[in-house]
């Protein structure tokens, strides 16, 4: 998916250029013809996002010098590029003076354009990536940092804004690398205790018997090795948050301790004579689902209900696939600004490939893959070549039934599949594909079943090439899509390769 440049101009002829221009370089563009339809794209909520802007500063109505001052007025970022007749070297400076960050003489040439456009963008992502560091070094990640447009995610969001309004305490579950801290901090740098610290503490990353004194602090003599005294997190997160991840890994002394700290608002530090009070909001997160520790007795059930006073669960990002062109977007910006290369988009092949992968890291996972994609590639647009080895969900080889059966899947299986019009393609070698044809007890596994893992596999071994996969197994890519949307919707999560 390439970045997105809005062209303004009320000539015809002039917006037509700029848009092959534009669409030659490798990005996409979108034609407007007056000042207020600008605005109106910028600020639509409903409407695509932008990353650039060519705009013409003489158009009727509201002009190039109109649209700066609106852009400004709204706390609108993105980059303009303004275009100007010969001659107008004084429209031009007026316009760099609000805001504008470069400009181009009509009658623009291709190459000029390119590097404006690149140099913008570049330095667009760069001040995004920089904000977002600052914000989080401060504190002061809000919502408008966690990209999303997914509905599954609007209640959600929506939610954890009431929640940061006050002071309760949040518990956020899902799976590894959803965005669990990336909320917490969101709530908490919108919150009122924003300027205060944020305070992270991973329960599950702590020696057992040094839990309660990195939570609550110890004093100096306290036990061996305790040579200075230590404040705690509690009171280090005074006034702030104290962020619990992994709370579902604490120790049950630890929780009879953490339960007594929130019921009295006042912790004691190990060897302390007397408890201190400290005012810190607790957010906390967990990857499993915590009140199954509970029930098997992991976790105290009165603390469960102090800690999940607002549950918020965050869905993998299986379950809400539209956010991935939006993210590929923003993390292929972001790595091309920090890594100073010139890769501009990303071809929809791609898109469509990395949308169907069920992705068991979720965001972390999808973010590594765009850093070393953008790193690695080649050329300034990323294709499916560029995602390989993408780490498979499948289930590890110690768990596959013992009686798997080693061979190739051609010649032993007949070339069609009885009952379905999916011929089975002639297989790989062995040592690069095999398939079990028995479950663990012995019986033949069903035929659905076996031909969702050809298809997995088949993507897998072409790299994601799409149009390869369904020559190969003879078969349409409209088929091959369907087959691929059936086995990801049927096959559980756990299980389920990514392709
Ligand atoms: N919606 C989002 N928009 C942008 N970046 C995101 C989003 N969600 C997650 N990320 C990024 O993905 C990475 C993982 O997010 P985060 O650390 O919040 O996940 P987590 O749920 O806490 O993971 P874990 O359970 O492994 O600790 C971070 O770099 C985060 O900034
Ligand atoms: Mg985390």
């Amino acid at each position: 998916m390439a970045a997105s440049i809005l062209i303004a101009d009320d000539d015809p002829v002039q917006r037509r250029l700029v848009e092959n221009m534009v669409q030659k370089c490798g990005y996409e563009a979108v034609v407007v013809e007056t000042g207020d339809a600008v605005i109106e794209k910028l600020t639509n909520p409903d409407a695509a996002p932008i990353d650039a802007i060519v705009l013409d500063l003489v158009m009727p109505g509201l002009d190039g010098m109109g649209v700066l001052s609106k852009m400004r007025e709204a706390g609108i970022s993105i980059p303009v590029i303004v275009q100007t007749a010969h001659g107008g070297i004084d429209n031009v400076v007026s316009a760099m003076r609000a805001g504008a960050q470069d400009f181009v003489v009509k009658p623009v040439g291709i190459e000029r354009l390119q590097v404006s456009l690149r140099n913008a963008l570049n330095t667009s992502a760069l001040k995004g990536e920089l904000q977002r560091i600052r914000h989080s070094r401060e504190g002061r990640l809000t919502f408008t940092d966690i990209i999303t447009r997914a509905e599954a995610m609007a209640p959600i969001l929506r939610i954890a804004e009431k929640a940061a309004a006050s002071s309760i305490p949040v518990l956020i579950e899902g799976e590894s690398g959803v965005g669990k801290e990336l909320f917490a901090r969101a709530i908490h740098g919108t919150s009122e205790r924003k300027t205060r610290p944020f305070v992270a503490v991973n329960c599950g990353a702590i020696p057992d018997n040094l839990v309660e004194s990195i939570l609550f602090g110890h004093e100096k003599g306290a036990f061996t090795g305790a040579t200075e005294r230590h404040m705690g997190k509690f009171v280090e997160a005074h006034g702030g948050t104290l962020f619990l991840d992994e709370v579902s890994e604490l120790p049950l002394t630890a929780q009879v301790k953490l339960l007594r700290a929130l019921q009295e608002g006042a912790v004691e530090a190990v060897g302390g004579r007397k408890p201190v009070k400290v005012d810190v909001r607790i957010i906390s997160a967990t990857n499993r689902r915590l009140l199954d520790r509970v029930k098997d007795g992991h976790f105290r059930e009165d603390l469960f209900y102090r800690l999940h006073v607002l549950p918020l669960t965050i869905p993998p990002l299986r379950a809400r696939r539209e956010d991935i062109p939006h993210l590929l977007r923003h993390f292929l910006a972001r790595f091309a600004a920090e890594e100073n290369r010139a890769v501009s988009g990303i071809s929809g092949e791609a898109v469509a490939y990395l949308t169907r992968l069920d992705w068991p890291g979720n965001i972390r996972q999808l973010e590594n893959a765009v850093y070393r994609a953008v790193v690695m590639s080649e050329t300034d647009q990323l294709g499916v070549t560029d995602f390989p080895l993408i780490p498979t969900h499948a289930p590890p080889v110690d768990s596959l039934p013992a009686l798997t059966v080693e061979r190739p899947l051609h010649p032993a299986l007949p070339a069609m599949v009885p009952g379905s019009e999916v011929p089975i393609a002639p297989s790989p070698p062995p040592s690069h594909g095999s398939l079990s044809m028995l479950t663990a007890s012995g019986d033949v596994r069903p035929l659905e079943e076996m031909e969702h893992e050809i298809i997995r596999f088949s993507i897998a071994h072409y790299r994601g090439q799409m149009s390869e996969v369904a020559r190969r197994l003879k078969i349409g890519r409209s088929t091959l899509y369907r087959k691929l949307d059936e086995a990801n919707g049927e096959t559980p999560s756990t299980e389920s390769p990514p392709l």
